[in-house]
């Protein structure tokens, strides 16, 4: 505690953490945050005021920290509250909260040291759910076996996480070569590394594929970590990464009875500038007859993604 100074400025509340880290707290921020049952259901956990009822001058008349690192602050308004420090330097740190999240690992090409989850444990331990989400979270997939080689056995491993959602292709839809298709996904073609459905609003959120049988020679199932490779390219090309952070293409699919279209960057970054989002489908996309400039930017950027997507990250897993 000795450690920790605090100083009211006229911006609000400078916390120092030793002389290595310090942190000023608008007094807005630390008075609508106030965790007091008036201002926030103590149940719920929900915020009580409505953003018109803030006083936009607010201010700390006095701030003070006890020997069990509370930070005990009072307001103009006459408001007292208390935040633990250990909670403000966590806010101070990281914007977005990712305890549910946590952190994300990018693995490179030949990536074999994935954990494999059994159907029959995540029908009957919740644990084994939370494990295999958890996994999911952290490297963008998760690796299932003993599902039964049939149409429905997708539903029982979807059952263990949540609802599937519907589309127009139905909640289950084969992916075979047929005579007339309507996607490539549907033609005895290879298909390219690429994200699933991103002219589609809103966009997936994970799909599940399982490999009932495959009939010709080849066909293996090829994972790219895409959030990986946008990493790589940011520290190989950050023009290359720039240009694909900001130039917006569409997105379109057209069969008999839908048209789907959105819109996206190929890497969308959130507000702290992490990848949120790749969109990666070369059948679908359609960028617009931009400037030249515009375009020589964007062209040169997708095609540095491209080949590093197809050159550097292709791992190999077995999805049966
Ligand atoms: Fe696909």
């Amino acid at each position: 505690m000795s450690d920790i100074r605090l100083e009211i400025q006229p911006q609000g509340l400078m916390i120092h953490w030793g002389e290595t880290f310090n942190y000023l707290f608008h007094p807005l921020w630390l008075r609508e945050n106030s965790n007091d049952p008036e201002y926030r259901d103590e149940n719920i956990g929900a915020r009580i005021p409505q953003a018109a009822d803030h006083s936009l001058d607010i201010a700390i008349e006095s701030a003070e920290i006890d020997t069990a690192c509370t930070v005990k602050l009072a307001f103009s308004d006459g408001h007292h509250c208390e935040f633990p420090e250990k909670r403000l330097r966590a806010c101070a740190e990281k914007h977005r909260p990712d305890d549910l999240i946590g952190d994300k690992v990018f693995w490179q090409r030949g990536f074999q040291d994935y954990p494999t989850y059994q159907l029959e444990t995540l029908k009957n331990d919740e644990s084994a759910v939370l494990a295999m989400l958890a996994t999911l979270a952290k490297y963008g997939f998760a690796h299932v076996q003993g599902l039964a080689i049939d149409d429905g056995a997708l539903k029982s491993l979807s059952d263990c996480v949540g609802p599937m959602r519907e589309t127009n292709w139905g909640t289950l839809a084969d992916v075979k070569n047929i005579p007339n298709p309507y996607d490539l996904t549907m033609t005895a073609r290879s298909l390219a590394p690429h994200t699933d459905n991103p002219y589609r609003l809103p966009g997936p959120g994970y799909i599940f594929m399982q490999c009932l049988r495959n009939n010709a020679v080849g066909g293996e199932s090829l994972m790219v970590d895409g959030f990986g490779v946008a990493m790589t390219l940011k520290s190989a090309d950050p023009e290359a990464f720039e240009s694909l952070t900001t130039i917006v293409p569409n997105f379109r699919h057209a069969e008999d009875s839908a048209v789907l279209e959105d819109s996206g960057p190929l890497i969308e970054l959130n507000e702290a500038g992490e990848v949120a989002r790749v969109r990666f489908s070369n059948r679908t996309e359609q960028v617009p007859p931009l400037s030249t400039d515009t375009l020589n930017r964007y062209y040169r950027g997708r095609k540095k993604f491209a080949e590093l997507i197809r050159l550097c990250n292709p791992t190999s897993v077995t999805l049966i």
